[in-house]
Formats: C-alpha cells, structure tokens, sequence
C-alpha cells in the first residue's frame, strides 16, 4: 500500500504536478508584448468587440463574427453569464440554430445538441466534441472577444479560414 503512495508521489514529482509547481495551461498563453492579441494552440487572435452586456441582457444573443467574417459565431446570456460559441457544428459543419429556452445549440443536419451552459459540450447526436468557445474579456459594458478555445470546423488553424 505505501509503495502505491510512493509511487504516484514520484509520478505527479516527474509530471511537475505537485504543489508550488507551475501550472501551463497550453490553450491560452497571453503575449506580453501586444496586449492586443492573444496566442493559443489554435492561433493568434485580434480583440474585436462584439457587443455590450446591456444589449445581450436585453437580446439575449448576439451574432458576431470571429476571428474572420466566415466564422459565425453566437453569445448568448445564461444564469448571469455572457457566453460565447463558434454556432458551426463539429460534426460536418452544419450552422447549429440557439434553442433560447432549452439553451443549447441544435444541428439541424443531423440532429447533435450542444449544451450553453456547459461550455458548448455536446449533449447528444455525432459530433465528437463540443462547440469551439469564443473567449470573452468585459470592459465595463463592452464586450470583446479576444480567442477562440477548440478548432472551428474545417480549419487546420483558427485564423486560417
Ligand atoms: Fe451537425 Fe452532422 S453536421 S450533426
């Protein structure tokens, strides 16, 4: 039994998972040099506005465009919450359509439901994964979107389109 401690002790030690480590999270890494742009594993993004709170309170979604004028994209406001998702399913890439009341993204090609509250993640249908989520940073009102965290379907890098 101490031996298993012992064990999974030197593992997390090798892996550099143990307290007071430094803890790289390879989806989104600021640059420090442009605070304008943002680097992750799926590209370098621009930060675009795309809206304010007080608007989406009101409408309770906002299409946007992002990180290109070919990726259509939704936020949508869930329990006090301003969320944001790339609306092209990651099965075939079928435009999902916002079910407001069940708050989920629904493909209708063949039929893959997305969860909004929960990240994009798929509820159900053929899709591998879930839906790509447009980072958000709120400046007061404003709303910008500053990355996308996923691979937008068809594309090999996010900002290549
Ligand atoms: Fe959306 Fe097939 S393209 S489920």
């Amino acid at each position: 039994m101490e031996e298993k401690v012992s064990s999974r002790r030197g593992f997390l030690k090798a892996a550099g998972l143990v307290a007071g480590s430094a803890v790289v999270v390879p989806s989104l890494i600021a640059s420090t040099t442009d605070k304008t742009k943002t680097q992750s594993v799926y590209g370098e993004y621009d930060s675009n506005k795309i809206g304010t709170v007080s608007q989406l309170k009101k409408d309770r979604e906002i299409d946007f465009s992002y990180p290109d004028e070919k990726s259509i994209c939704k936020a949508v406001y869930i329990d006090g919450q301003v969320k944001a998702y790339s609306t092209i399913c990651t099965h075939k890439g079928c435009p999902t359509i916002y079910n407001k009341d069940l708050q989920q993204f629904e493909c209708p090609c063949h039929h893959t439901k997305y969860d909004a509250a929960k990240d994009g993640q798929m509820i159900i249908g053929h899709a591998t994964g879930g839906l790509p989520e447009v980072l958000l940073e709120i400046k007061g009102d404003d709303i910008y979107a500053i990355g996308v965290d996923g691979l937008i379907f068809g594309r090999i890098n996010n900002n290549r389109g």
